[in-house]
């Protein structure tokens, strides 16, 4: 029931684009598969990946263990009364089809998050968002496998532990929780969030009565068509950077020593700089180096110019983060699983 290849190419399973192969790779489609997986898992030394759709990884070298590809399917609707529908989506459906299915139905508050690559097992590995959203903002309970234990478990939106681009599967439950399905709590009266400055302008020709989900997806996808480049046509993995999130001391400190910085205030928890600005300002958009670049329109995006490898890719964000350092005294953290 489980096939499992030897020295597996990746390169057209990332969206990098960048040359790496897996000791093992497993496709899993079947809940049931599950369990074969446990027993034919090879030794301690061949440690396990969980892959959905590659859209936030960098391969810098071969993988050394058993890369397990999510493709388990499905969408259900678990339990509904006349103001919301709790929707059950397997971890490896397409998201944005996904986000179109529950929009096509009438099922809203995903409509901000449409044309995110990748899968729904993925979503809440980084608390994925966009235009003012969340997962978190929707979530209500995921499944999955301990891999180690082989125990199944229900987690809740505390036990994820999210924050911005982040939740317990980057920390204590990376590389042994596998996500196999994620539910999500969807509205069925329309309450688009419209706060999002740059959505806010591509809005303002649509009366106020008029901004259904249906429009404000559509103003997202224009968006994120002019700004982010298609993976399919140039290697990325969106931004390669987090916006760092300073205190506002040290927000005011830097503005006093280097001039305005577009920034969003988070209250109690600080100031999040635009860390495209401070790319930008360091004199990186735009800029090649070797077969990769940083991006001309979206300076948090690296890009892959063709045939680069994932060590090219990373040096170029270290002289990036060291072009950072060096003008604002701030390292900005990669963003997306560097292997
Ligand atoms: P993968 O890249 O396959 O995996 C990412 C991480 O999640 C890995 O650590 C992997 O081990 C883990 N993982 C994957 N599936 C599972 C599972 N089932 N169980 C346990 N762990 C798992 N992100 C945003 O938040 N907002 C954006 O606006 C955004 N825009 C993007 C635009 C572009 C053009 C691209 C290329 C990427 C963008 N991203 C964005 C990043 C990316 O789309 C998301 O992080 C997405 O959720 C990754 O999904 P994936 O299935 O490709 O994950
Ligand atoms: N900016 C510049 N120069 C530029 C581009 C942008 O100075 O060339 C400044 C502008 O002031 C702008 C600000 O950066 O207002 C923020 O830009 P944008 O709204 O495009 O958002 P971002 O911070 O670049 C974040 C997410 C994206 C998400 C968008 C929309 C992170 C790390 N990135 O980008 O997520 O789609 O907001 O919400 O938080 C991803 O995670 O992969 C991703 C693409």
């Amino acid at each position: 029931m489980l096939r499992i290849e030897e020295n597996a190419p990746l390169q057209h399973l990332n969206t990098f684009g960048v040359a790496a192969t897996a000791r093992y790779l497993v496709t899993l489609r079947h809940p049931e598969a599950l369990a074969a997986l446990s027993r034919g898992l090879p030794a301690a030394d061949c440690p396990p990946l969980v892959m959905g759709g590659g859209s936030n990884v960098l391969f810098t070298r071969d993988f050394p263990g058993v890369v397990i590809l999510n493709r388990l399917a499905g969408i259900r609707v678990v339990a509904a009364d006349d103001r919301h529908v709790r929707v059950q989506a397997g971890a490896g459906e397409d998201w944005d089809g996904f986000v179109r299915y529950c929009l096509e139905r009438g099922w809203y508050g995903l409509e901000n998050l449409i044309l995110i690559p990748g899968t729904v097992g993925a979503a809440p590995v980084q608390n994925i968002g966009a235009y003012g959203v969340e997962l978190k903002d929707v979530f209500e309970e995921l499944e999955g496998w301990d891999l180690p234990t082989g125990r199944r478990l229900r987690l809740t939106a505390a036990e994820c532990r999210f924050g911005y681009r982040d939740s317990v599967f980057k920390g204590p439950l990376q590389d042994r929780f596998l996500i196999t399905a994620v539910t999500l709590r969807l509205g069925l009266q329309p309450c688009p969030a419209t706060e999002y400055r740059d959505l806010q302008e591509e809005l303002r020709g649509v009366p106020h009565g008029e901004r259904h989900p249906r429009a404000v997806g559509e103003a997202v996808v224009r968006l994120r068509r002019r700004k982010l480049p298609d993976p399919r046509e140039m290697g990325n993995a969106g931004s390669f950077f987090k916006n760092p999130v300073v205190s506002r001391a040290r927000f005011e400190d830097l503005q006093a020593r280097c001039g305005p910085l577009p920034a969003y205030d988070l209250g109690p928890a600080g100031v999040k700089l635009a860390a495209a600005a401070l790319i930008e300002r360091s004199g990186w958009k735009g800029k090649h180096r070797g077969r990769c670049g940083v991006h001309d329109r979206q300076p948090l995006v690296l890009v892959n110019l063709g045939g680069a490898c994932g060590q090219e890719i990373l040096e170029l964000a270290e002289a990036v983060r060291a072009a950072v350092h060096q003008a604002f005294g701030v390292w900005l953290e990669p963003e997306p699983r560097i292997l």
